[in-house]
């Protein structure tokens, strides 16, 4: 296992990282907290068990704990970087190295959770995939537990995207991450993790989800949160 960061380079990459998914993600602040309070309002209090799946450096762990101090947070991720991010600016939370790509990640994340969050993640598996991945979610669940998944779902309004120009938001975090030399063993440790690992850059509508979701089981699909060609949708078990 490679060394974890130093906590200064930490706290500056998990920062640049939220600006940078701003970016992909229109509305983020607003999307995550509409999930928020769904989350309370499914549950009529505060969820115990959170799950992040794809959480990569555990920006949104640490918004869920800034509203729930008492949660008990897992991220769950392919990425050894990102967690390796999560690990030092987060203790408190629970990391798990597992890939969504199959089925045996629901034994590696543990449950039941009362809240399960995918955000900017489902997007990297094949549709075939995310079908099955509704119903391996679904057995995470506690009876009561409510799936979020926020994605680009283009069946809401799509205003003009914001120009970046130059090198794409993604592409510069991860060259000044390439740049530290500290980081060197995490990357090596990240090439062989993802090797032959590629986004499938599946995008579909509400509908969409909200089928795959029925079919799945999950009793009820809301769509609290909807800006620019991206939306968040609440799974009910
Ligand atoms: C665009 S990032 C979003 C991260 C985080 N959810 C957020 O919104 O800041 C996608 C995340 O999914 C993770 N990921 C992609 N494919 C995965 C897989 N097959 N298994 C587990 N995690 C995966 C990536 O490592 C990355 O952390």
């Amino acid at each position: 296992m490679a060394t974890t960061p130093g906590v200064e380079g930490v706290a500056r990459w998990r920062r640049d990282w939220e600006t940078m998914m701003r970016h992909y993600q229109p509305g983020r602040d607003g999307l995550l907290a509409a999930g928020l309070t769904a989350a309370e309002q499914a549950h009529g209090r505060a969820p115990e068990r959170v799950l992040d799946v794809g959480g990569g450096p555990g920006t949104t762990a640490e918004a869920v704990l800034r509203r729930w101090p008492d949660a008990h947070v897992t991220v769950l991720d392919i990425d050894p970087v990102l967690l390796a991010l999560t690990n030092t600016a987060l203790p408190q939370a629970r990391t798990v190295r597992a890939d969504i790509g199959a089925p045996d990640w629901c034994s590696a994340a543990g449950g039941p959770y009362d809240l399960v969050l995918a955000l900017m993640t489902l997007h990297y598996l094949p549709e075939d995939r995310v079908r099955d991945w509704y119903a391996e979610a679904r057995h995470l669940l506690a009876p009561q537990g409510l799936l979020l998944v926020g994605d680009a779902m283009p069946d809401a309004p799509v205003p003009a995207k914001p120009r970046s120009g130059g090198i794409d938001p993604w592409t510069a975090w991860w060259a000044a991450l390439f740049a530290q030399p500290s980081m060197a063993p995490l990357l090596t440790e990240r090439a062989a993790a993802l090797s032959g690992l590629d986004s499938a850059e599946f995008v579909a509508s509400t509908d969409w989800h909200g089928e795959a979701a029925r079919r799945a089981g999950f009793t009820d699909a809301t769509v609290p949160y909807q800006y620019a060609g991206h939306a968040l949708m609440a799974f009910r078990r």
